[in-house]
């Protein structure tokens, strides 16, 4: 059988004027021309940007469908993921600013370094401590429990930083530990298994923890995961007041 070259259906509709942030943090936006199409995505603009106008354009990309969360930038001011954000829902006026994203040093054009972000992951402890081993019999959760519930809302985070960059307290107070990896230490706290809940709780309950949150929400409604961190926090300060109360942290 042969087979025909794929065909690209979509219809011109126009022109977008883009502007792309160029260098690193003392860089500059620097203007294209890109053709609009329908059903395009952010990331397919930046995409076309770097294929047939200038390849010297450093982004991240890789899986293209939401999963895993290395595409996020600022689109016209505001941080987002840009493989599943249509053109046609934030550039209206056929106009895209697109930036690497706020609160991480920047690598290069819409590149950031990520280092800190998942630095803070660890320093909350984001990380599952069992103490079974392979000749143990598996646990059983209760899909319907309580710390089930907790676990499923907040489970499916990409680690994308849209909540991060997003979050004045982060722009402030650099050494916060953030929306994204609290959320992944209330997911822990809330995991029956673990046994480093003492420990984590001790590290989300400094000044960089889950009080310096002033409950700003930007990471619940930027979140494209629909998780709130929110949320999340302040069950984190709920179990910080509880353990100390109780006199076990
Ligand atoms: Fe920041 Fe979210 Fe708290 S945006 S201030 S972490 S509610």
């Amino acid at each position: 059988m042969r087979l025909r070259p794929a065909v690209r259906t979509d219809k011109v509709m126009a022109n977008l004027q883009v502007r792309i942030w160029r260098g690193t943090e003392s860089g500059q936006f620097q203007d294209y021309e890109v053709p609009r199409l329908e059903s395009q995505t952010v990331l397919d603009v930046v995409t076309y940007v770097q294929r047939r106008l200038d390849p010297s354009l450093a982004y991240r990309f890789a899986c293209r469908v939401g999963v895993c969360g290395s595409c996020a930038m600022s689109v016209n001011g505001v941080s987002r993921w840009t493989c599943r954000t249509h053109v046609s829902k934030v550039a209206a006026d056929d106009r895209l600013e697109i930036a690497p994203l706020r609160n991480l040093p920047v690598v290069r054009d819409l590149v950031t370094d990520m280092t800190e972000f998942f630095d803070k992951w660890a320093k909350a402890r984001g990380r599952f401590t069992g103490d079974k081993t392979r000749k143990d019999d598996f646990a059983r959760v209760k899909p319907e429990s309580k710390q089930r519930k907790a676990v499923d809302a907040a489970i499916e985070c990409i680690g994308c930083g849209v909540c991060y960059s997003s979050c004045e307290v982060v722009t402030w107070k650099p050494d916060y530990l953030g929306p994204a990896a609290l959320s992944r230490a209330w997911t822990l706290v809330n995991d029956v298994r673990d046994v480093a809940q003492k420990e984590r709780l001790a590290a989300v309950a400094g000044d960089a923890g889950c009080h310096a949150c002033h409950t700003h929400m930007n990471c619940t409604e930027r979140c494209p995961k629909g998780i709130s961190p929110t949320a999340g926090i302040a069950g984190l300060k709920r179990a910080v007041l509880s353990a100390t109360l109780k006199g076990t942290l």
